[in-house]
């Protein structure tokens, strides 16, 4: 099974790859109205899930636990939800989606929370490692 760490780092490096390429579009055809849901996909997408990625690279111990998969697939669900979410309610046809993938992503950070919580940074696996003198 492929780390955490460099799965939430691939799945950011993907969702940045299409943000970028939309924020392009975007440029384009001069026509923004839909920048607030690039702007989510980025954030979100890339920079976010880079952070996490950065923090299970440095926690060992929270990067093999299963709720570390939980905020995986709680932070990508979110995003798929969000997104395409704000689009339909900029257009006008439907806010739920936007809800739904609101409630996602809060929730996705609460989870963290409480992993950050239970976890430090820099922790390992193996609590019997000596220091090297
Ligand atoms: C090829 C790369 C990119 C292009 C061509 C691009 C293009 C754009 C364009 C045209 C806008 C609308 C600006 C406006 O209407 O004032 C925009 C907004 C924005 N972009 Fe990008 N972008 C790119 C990458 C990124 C990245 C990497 C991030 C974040 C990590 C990002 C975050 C944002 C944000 C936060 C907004 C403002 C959203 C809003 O408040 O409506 N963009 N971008």
């Amino acid at each position: 099974m492929r780390p955490i760490a460099n799965l939430f780092f691939l799945t950011g490096a993907i969702f940045a790859l299409c943000g970028m390429v939309w924020g392009i579009q975007m440029s384009a055809s001069h026509d923004h109205s839909l920048s607030p849901a690039h702007g989510h996909l980025n954030l979100i997408g890339f920079v976010s899930m880079s952070v996490f990625g950065a923090y299970y690279a440095l926690s060992p111990g929270a990067a093999q636990s299963m709720l570390a998969r939980v905020h995986y697939a709680l932070v990508t669900a979110s995003v798929l939800v969000l997104v395409p979410g704000i689009v339909l309610a900029i257009q006008g046809q439907t806010e739920v989606m936007a809800k739904i993938g609101s409630v996602l992503a809060v929730a996705s950070m609460a989870l963290f929370v409480l992993i950050v919580l239970r976890n430090r940074a820099g922790q390992t696996v193996t609590s019997s490692a000596q220091p090297a003198e």
